[in-house]
């Protein structure tokens, strides 16, 4: 499910990031390799061009103590172009691809490009399947030297930003191409499997010693969002209050951790209840959470309905401030995708001021004394300030001026269109793009429309120019 691009950049971008088998231009008539990246300003790579992908199930059998991994992809798309060949981001070892019932050839080009080539060539708007193959020991294959695939004692956590897909599913691996997903895992009996969305049906036992898991995604998904825990875990399902299936699970290996962890993670359907009130209706099938095995990841994500947390957050005891960012993803991030990995503000500027307004909300300051704490915390001087939030860099999307800075921004935006605009800002935005793409600049602008005030200076100054932003008016009425 791709949002509408423009071709052109799309192979401009292409032609500069010097891909060879890409830089020929097809202006006659006839099938083309699809190219290879979406021309990302950050990872002109990631993704690929010609096809647009509507499903995956993703059908595994995972060996905990080798970490062998070994299954099957069936990828639902569509052609988008006439195609000689086209590309999936994977890492992994593939034995066999079929297109359309029929062998493909297929070869592996640099660390995560798998290039498939049908045996007839498919025209414009034909339907995909995709049978991918493969087996491999995803914790030794390295990408940019790497692996994001975690290894825990008792299994394994597929969970990264951007980088996580490749090292489990071929994929169109960009948020611009969401789809829906089934993921199923066979583990040896008292193994847990957790992924996103529902359990179609309860786990079961399939061979002597091995029992099949089922995950559903009915919602349309980006690929980074997908992720997968096998280990052994307490889950826990319950029903929320809107009638919601709600799943948390936790490492059995939590230690001192579990209780505060525990306390955190069970508030999830408060937590998502009280941003439905802010930023309008849950897009999602259900909830939860995951809180993987020490040792395994040092970060959340906002996996889709369910994040994963690292134990990490709750080393120093109770914290749900990070269980109000995840979730604030699920509308930031989930629902409403980057249409540009330069955008990631959208997600981590608007996460980062839910914990705020949480704060607020709970008596524990309020989103003005933060204001005011985190502008007083950085002098003018700080390294800091030189961050853009608004355009961070591909060297780390990630840096603390996106969160922080870019929660500021927010604060002033607040300040300027007062709370009741602002409110309606927040929901306008979440309901205009709902499982869809966004920019930075579609943001500003509906901003600026729902106001009725000029906010390019303010805009241009919390997120667009390093250095420490003087404080004071920047806002005029717009003309
Ligand atoms: N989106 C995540 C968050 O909510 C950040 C993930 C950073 N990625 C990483 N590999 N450390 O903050
Ligand atoms: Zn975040």
């Amino acid at each position: 499910m791709r949002q509408a691009l423009a071709a052109v950049v799309t192979a401009l971008a292409v032609v500069l990031a010097g891909t060879p088998a890409n830089a020929a231009v097809h202006s006659a008539a006839g099938p083309a390799p699809g190219s290879a990246g979406l021309g990302d300003s950050y990872f002109p790579d990631y993704g690929n061009g010609g096809y647009d992908v509507s499903h995956y199930d993703v059908r595994l059998r995972y060996w905990p103590d080798t970490d062998r991994l070994a299954g099957t992809t069936t990828i639902l798309a569509r052609a988008t172009q006439d195609l000689s060949r086209f590309e999936f981001d994977f890492a992994l070892s593939v034995t066999s691809v079929r297109v359309n019932g029929a062998p493909a050839s297929y070869a592996r080009e640099g660390a995560h490009k798998l290039v498939v080539t049908p045996a007839r060539p498919v025209t414009d708007g034909q339907p995909l399947t995709v049978v991918v193959q493969y087996a491999d020991t995803p914790s030794a294959v390295k990408v940019n030297g790497a692996t994001a695939w975690a290894r825990a004692a008792d299994g394994a956590v597929a969970v990264g930003e951007p980088e996580i897909a490749w090292w489990w599913f071929p994929s169109n691996d960009h948020p611009r191409d969401k789809a829906t997903f089934d993921v199923s895992v066979l583990v040896p009996d008292g193994t847990q499997v957790v992924s996103n969305g529902v359990m179609p049906a309860p786990a079961h036992r399939e061979l002597p010693g091995w029992s099949r898991w089922n995950w559903r995604s009915v919602k349309p998904m980006a690929t980074y969002l997908a992720f997968l825990a096998i280990g052994h875990y307490e889950i826990r399902t319950d029903v929320s209050v809107s009638g919601q299936p709600v799943v948390t699970a936790y490492s059995q290996n939590l230690g001192e951790y579990a209780d505060a962890a525990h306390a955190a993670v069970e508030r999830t359907s408060e937590v998502v209840d009280w941003e439905s009130g802010l930023f309008g209706p849950y897009p999602f099938e259900a909830r939860g959470g995951v809180v993987a095995p020490p040792g395994t990841i040092g970060f959340a994500l906002e996996d889709q309905t369910r994040p994963v947390y690292s134990s990490k957050f709750w080393q120093g005891g109770a914290n749900v401030y990070v269980v109000v960012h995840e979730n604030a993803h699920q509308w930031f991030g989930d629902s409403v995708s980057v249409a540009d990995w330069r955008n990631i503000w959208l997600n981590e500027g608007f996460a980062s001021y839910a914990e705020w307004l949480w704060s607020e909300a709970q008596g524990e300051g309020t989103a003005q004394e933060l204001f005011d704490y985190s502008y007083a915390a950085h002098p003018a001087d700080d390294p800091f300030w030189q961050v853009k939030p608004g355009d961070p860099g591909a060297r780390d999307p990630f840096d603390r001026a996106v969160y922080t800075r870019g929660a500021m921004a927010l604060h002033q935006l607040r300040l300027a269109v007062g709370d009741e605009v602002f409110l309606r800002i927040l929901r306008g935005w979440t309901e205009n793009h709902r499982y869809g793409n966004a920019t930075i600049e579609q943001f500003e602008e509906f901003a600026q429309g729902v106001s009725g005030k000029n906010l390019g200076a303010l805009f241009a100054t919390w997120l667009f120019t390093p250095g420490r932003p003087t404080l004071g008016a920047t806002v005029t009425r717009a003309p």
